[in-house]
C-alpha cells in the first residue's frame, strides 16, 4: 500500500485513482496524519501538491517521522518544496505562475534514474506560483523544464524524490508510467488491486464484521451503488442481510416491479417491497417548494424504513445491529482531504437520521472504491448491464422533476415523457454517451392543434447532459430528428402535453434538476 499525504490539491485524489489504473493500491490521509498514529506500514509514501507556500506562517507540513519509515518517497508539485524546504529551504515565488503544458527533459547523465526509467523528453502538466530556487542540500537535478530548472529532483543517496510537475494529471503525457516506476519498481508495491480480488477480501471482511449470527439492514433504490453492496451482502450472509425497497410513488414508469425481479429473481436478494406511493402521494399533496419536498420525501422515507426493520426478527432472536450503506471513496475522500489548517472533519449524513434512532453500526462495502470500480464489481457479479450503467436517479426522485404540485396525474405525465425520453436515447445507442438524462414537467399551460382540436395542456422540458462529476455539467447536444422523433412521440402519446422544449443550460448558472 502507498501512502498519499494530501496537503489540499483538487488533484490529490487523480494520484489514488492512477495508482489504481495498474492495480496499486493507495491510501489518503490528510498531511497532518501522524506517522506514529497508523496502523499499517505504508511501501511508500507520496506528498501531493497543495494550493499553500511552504514558507509562509501557518502553512502545512508533513510529520518528519514520515522519513524515518526508510520507505521511497515522492513530492508532487507542494510535496516537492516541502522536501526543498525541509532540507535547505530553497523556494520561493516564481516569477510568473507557471499553469498549463510545458516540455520536460532527463538531464544527460540522470538516464539511469529509476523514476524516468524508460521516458526522457515529455511533455507535462504544471499547475504551481512557487518554485525552487536552489537544490537543496544532498539532492540533485533529475529533469528541467523551460520554467523550471527544478522540474525533477532526486536525493543522492536516498530514495526520495521531488517532481514540480503533476503526473497524476492526464495531461501530463506518461505521467503514469513515472507513478508506476514509483510504486512498482521503486517501492515493490504490489498489483494485486483487482475487483476479483476485491470481493473476496471483502466478502470476508464483512463476514468477520458481522459474526456469525449477526444481521444487516439496507436499502435499495435499484441504481448501482446500493444494488452492488447488496449483492456484496448477499454473497456473504445470505438471508441474514435485509433488503428494502420502498414504493415512494415518485419513481420511474415499472422501476419497481423491475428492480423487484431483477434483486430477487435474477440476484437472490432477501428483498421486501414496500408500497408506500400513496402515503407519499398524501404527504406531498398541496406543496410546491422544492426544499419541502425533499424534506417530506426524506423523512417519510426514514418513517418507514424503520417501522420495516422494526419488523424484522432475525430468526435467532437476537437483533439487526448493521445498516447497509453505499458509501463510495470520493465521499470518503471528500470527508478527509486536507481543507486548510482550520481543518474541520466533515460527515456523511445520507442516512444520518436512521443512524441516530435506531442505533445501529454502519457497514459500508463500497467505501474504498470509485463509481468505475463499482460498475466493474457490479458486472463481475452479474449484474445486469442496464442496471450497472444506469443514470444516477435523484432520492426524491420525479418529484422534483416535477414543478409544482405532485399529484399521481402529474406523476403518470412526466413518467411517461421520461420513458419515451430514455427508451429513445437507448434506441440510438447514445445512453452511455450522455451522463443524465430526464422529462421534467412544468406546469404551465400552452395552446397547441391535435386533430382539428384546440388544445391547452403542458410543457415537457428535456434534459440531457455530460459531465464528469456532476459540479459542471454542458447540455448534451442531439441531432435536430432526434430531438423531432421524441417531440413527436410525446405529444402524440402523452395525455396532457402540449409543447416539448429542451433546456440548453450548462450547469452553472443552471442546475442539473430543475429543483
Ligand atoms: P443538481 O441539480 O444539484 O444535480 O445540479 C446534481 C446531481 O445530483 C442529483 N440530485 C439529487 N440526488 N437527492 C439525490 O439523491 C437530491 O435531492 C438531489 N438533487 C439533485 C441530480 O440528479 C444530479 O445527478
Amino acid at each position: 500500500t502507498i501512502l498519499v499525504l494530501d496537503f489540499g490539491s483538487q488533484y490529490s485524489h487523480l494520484i489514488i485513482r492512477r495508482l489504481r489504473e495498474f492495480n496499486v493500491y493507495a491510501e489518503m490521509l490528510p498531511c497532518t496524519q501522524k506517522i506514529s498514529e497508523l496502523s499499517w506500514k505504508p511501501q511508500g509514501v507520496i506528498l501531493s501538491g497543495g494550493p499553500y507556500s511552504v514558507y509562509l506562517d501557518g502553512s502545512p507540513h508533513v510529520d518528519m517521522a514520515v522519513f524515518d519509515l526508510g520507505v521511497p518517497i515522492l513530492g508532487i508539485c507542494y510535496g516537492m518544496q516541502e522536501l526543498a524546504w525541509i532540507n535547505g529551504r530553497g523556494v520561493g515565488e516564481g516569477d510568473k505562475k507557471e499553469f498549463g503544458h510545458a516540455q520536460v527533459h532527463v538531464e544527460k547523465g540522470r538516464e539511469n534514474d529509476p523514476l524516468f526509467a524508460g521516458i526522457d523528453d515529455f511533455q507535462v502538466w504544471m499547475s504551481h506560483g512557487d518554485k525552487l530556487s536552489d537544490l537543496p542540500t544532498g539532492f540533485h537535478t533529475v529533469a528541467t523544464s523551460g520554467n523550471s530548472p527544478y522540474a525533477a529532483i532526486a536525493h543522492d543517496e536516498k530514495p526520495i524524490w521531488g517532481i514540480q510537475f503533476h503526473p497524476e494529471v492526464t495531461h501530463t503525457a506518461r505521467g503514469k508510467e513515472i507513478l508506476k516506476n514509483f510504486a512498482v519498481n521503486i517501492c515493490k508495491s504490489s498489483q494485486n488491486w483487482t475487483m476479483k480480488n476485491f470481493i473476496e477480501t471483502e466478502i470476508e471482511r464483512i463476514r468477520t464484521l458481522v459474526g456469525p449470527t449477526g444481521e444487516v439492514i439496507g436499502a435499495v433504490s435499484g441504481g448501482v451503488d446500493s444494488t452492488v453492496a447488496a449483492k456484496l451482502m448477499t454473497e456473504a450472509i445470505g438471508d441474514r442481510f435485509h433488503a428494502i425497497l420502498v414504493d415512494n410513488g415518485v419513481m420511474r414508469l415499472n422501476e419497481c416491479a423491475t428492480v423487484k425481479k431483477t434483486l430477487t429473481a435474477g440476484l437472490g436478494i432477501n428483498l421486501q417491497v414496500i408500497d408506500a406511493a400513496d402515503l407519499f402521494l398524501g404527504k406531498l399533496k398541496g406543496v410546491t417548494d422544492p426544499e419541502k419536498k425533499r424534506k417530506i420525501i426524506g423523512n417519510t422515507f426514514i418513517e418507514i424504513f424503520e417501522e420495516v426493520a422494526e419488523g424484522i426478527k432475525p430468526k435467532d432472536g437476537g437483533e439487526i445491529e448493521f445498516l447497509l450503506q453505499g458509501t463510495l471513496y470520493p465521499d470518503v475522500i471528500e470527508s478527509i482531504s486536507f481543507k486548510g489548517p482550520s481543518q474541520t472533519i466533515k460527515t456523511h449524513h445520507n442516512v444520518g437520521g436512521l443512524l441516530d434512532n435506531m442505533k445501529l453500526k454502519l457497514i459500508e462495502p463500497l467505501r474504498e472504491l470509485f463509481k468505475d470500480e463499482v460498475r466493474q464489481l457490479g458486472e463481475l457479479m452479474g449484474i445486469p448491464h442496464d442496471l450497472v450503467w444506469r443514470h444516477p436517479f435523484p432520492g426524491p426522485g420525479i418529484a422534483i422533476r416535477i414543478l409544482g404540485e405532485v399529484t399521481a396525474e402529474q406523476v403518470e405525465i412526466a413518467r411517461n415523457a421520461d420513458h419515451i425520453f430514455i427508451e429513445e436515447i437507448k434506441k440510438a445507442g447514445l445512453y452511455k454517451e450522455i451522463s443524465q438524462a430526464f422529462a421534467a414537467l412544468l406546469p404551465v399551460r400552452s395552446v397547441g392543434v391535435m386533430g382539428d382540436q384546440r388544445t391547452y395542456e403542458q410543457v415537457i422540458a428535456l434534459r440531457a447532459i455530460e459531465t464528469t462529476d456532476f459540479m459542471t455539467a454542458d447540455w448534451y447536444i442531439f441531432e435536430a430528428a432526434f430531438l423531432k422523433t421524441v417531440a413527436r412521440r410525446i405529444v402524440n402519446e402523452v395525455k396532457g402535453v402540449a409543447r416539448v422544449v429542451y433546456d440548453i443550460t450548462s450547469k452553472p448558472p443552471a442546475t442539473v434538476e430543475w429543483e
